[in-house]
């Protein structure tokens, strides 16, 4: 039998799983590490919190399983996007990595319009200049801390950081440098015309790979540390996102997929370069050889979850040690048979500015409509259904560009709740289901790597032998009704807070 390893290298932690061919789970190790927030509305890493778990993960995998690891035929990469690592002469990283939800770089963004131009912009990156993205990260570098830009010369994303140490060399592949907003997507290469206009050297980037393709093997010392053998292929990978919708089948036109994971990502594969003339949905190269994907981001989905976990949930968490169960999952049986709408109490998801639809690094989050009655549980239940909300928001955007899709599939942990899946399927009027991996984003790049080493003769045919649906929830239209309602003022919110926001973030206190 082969197998494959799949790492996903993400914002809450690391988790690496080892498959089967048949895109079974054996064996899979997690590893947590911390986010620094330095500033309101900063966020960094530690790249090497991520090589560091990523190793550990691997050893751990590898002395849990029987398998042999000669059958482990390869490996693939999946990331969170965006984050920026640079990397001095000998390596060394030369700062936290500003990672995809830090907002810092508005200012940088509005030069790159000016600069670049918004129509010329569109044309090449296919995206307005966004403070999620690496280019406007790369540029506040430069602008504020030109003794470590002048010292810079790697610059990589994060998962294609742990790439170099696991194999030593610098590559990237299609997916994830869509999001460094320095490559030409419909080409699917670097765009020296964005380089040169924004000052960056094109030697400071990685090569970039097909998303299947081998990229480096593994070297003496990851071999001697993990016990993988040396030269097991690492192929290509992909930004989380890609990696997932693979895991979820969305390989072809007609299937859309729901990822709430840190961010809740709403996803649909084209076969052409598709893109909104307003910016509000990212389009980038699919992993998928010849396709793009086009998708809503909202900032804090399970990001918005957690930090209510953190700061309100302390019996909850001890109710979970006691009962040998998921703090999420206490949590979420505390909400189930709470109203639609919370008590008319809406949650805006902005703990970290938006992306679709409004495109703002000012935004902050808001409960409005908070009364004396409610308790911590409106307040939660509001919170889930802020954020399938900003996800609503995504989905009708993907609607109105003519993408029509039978069903939503939902990934990444958010997924795992029935109750969470219930209150998308009402909120979206849509029927959602679930696929028989919940592994996405590690099982995706394990496919990916199973196609670069000729074990699957495409990924599609991988995902059509792999991947079937395990479970639907089919929209309750009385609901669906109760939530449109509550969604009309939930979007007007923005529009009436937009000026404050801006005042809010001026202030200097
Ligand atoms: C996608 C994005 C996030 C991160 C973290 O554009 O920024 O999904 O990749 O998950």
């Amino acid at each position: 039998m082969n197998y494959l390893i799949g790492v996903d290298i993400g914002t809450s932690g690391t988790k690496a799983v080892l498959f089967d061919e048949y895109g079974k789970s054996i064996v899979s190790h997690t590893e947590e590490y911390p986010l620094y927030q330095p500033e309101n509305g900063w966020a960094e890493q530690e790249p090497e919190d991520w090589a560091k778990a990523t190793l550990n993960c691997l050893k751990k995998i590898v002395e849990k399983s029987n398998v042999n690891v000669k059958d482990i035929k390869g490996i693939g990469l999946s990331g969170q996007m965006h984050g920026l690592v640079m990397l001095d002469k000998d390596n060394r990283p030369l700062r936290k990595s500003i990672i995809w939800c830090d907002q810092r770089t508005q200012s940088e963004c509005d030069y790159i319009t000016q600069t670049v131009g918004k129509k010329r912009l569109m044309e090449i990156t296919a995206n307005p200049a966004l403070t999620g993205f690496t280019a406007s990260k790369i540029m506040w570098v430069k602008k504020h801390e030109p003794e470590i830009y002048n010292k810079c010369k790697h610059i990589l994303l994060p998962k294609d950081y742990v790439r170099f140490v696991l194999t030593g060399v610098y590559a990237t592949e299609v997916s994830d440098a869509s999001g460094m907003q320095l490559l030409d997507i419909p080409k699917r290469k670097w765009s020296l015309e964005m380089l040169e206009i924004l000052g960056i050297d094109p030697s400071l980037l990685a090569k970039v790979y097909e998303s299947y393709e081998i990229s480096g093997y593994i070297n003496k010392e990851t071999s001697l540390y993990t016990g993988l053998v040396e030269g097991t292929p690492v192929c290509g990978g992909a930004g989380d996102q890609a990696a997932a919708a693979i895991g979820n089948g969305i390989v072809k036109e007609g299937i859309i997929s729901d990822t709430l994971g840190t961010s809740g990502v709403v996803f649909a594969h084209t076969d052409k370069p598709l893109i909104d003339p307003m910016g509000r949905v990212h389009t980038f190269c699919h992993a998928v050889p010849g396709a793009w994907h086009i998708m809503g981001v909202t900032q804090a989905a399970g990001l918005s979850l957690r930090w209510f976990r953190d700061n309100f949930c302390e019996k909850e968490l001890s109710e979970s040690k006691k009962e040998g169960i998921d703090v999420y999952d206490v949590m979420m049986r505390n909400i189930e048979n709470l109203p639609v709408g919370s008590g008319k109490l809406i949650y805006l998801p902005y703990l970290m500015g938006e992306r679709t639809p409004h495109l703002s690094s000012e935004a902050r989050g808001v409960f409005f409509g908070l009364s004396a009655i409610h308790d911590k549980y409106n307040m939660l239940r509001a919170v889930v259904e802020g954020i399938t909300f900003s996800q609503r928001d995504c989905y009708e955007i993907i609607k109105a560009q003519k993408i029509t899709a039978k069903e939503i599939r939902a990934g990444g942990g958010g997924s795992r709740s029935v109750v969470w899946r219930k209150i998308l399927a009402d909120c979206l009027g849509a029927k959602i289901t679930t696929v028989n991996s919940s592994e996405g984003g590690a099982l995706g790049v394990a496919v990916l790597a199973g196609v670069g080493t000729g074990i699957y003769s495409s990924v599609e045919q991988a995902c059509e032998s792999i991947i079937k649906v395990k479970t639907e929830i089919q929209p309750d239209i009385n609901e669906y009704k109760k939530y449109t309602e509550i969604y009309e003022i939930y979007k007007n919110l923005y529009t009436s807070l937009k000026k404050d926001y801006t005042l809010l973030s001026n202030l200097r206190i």
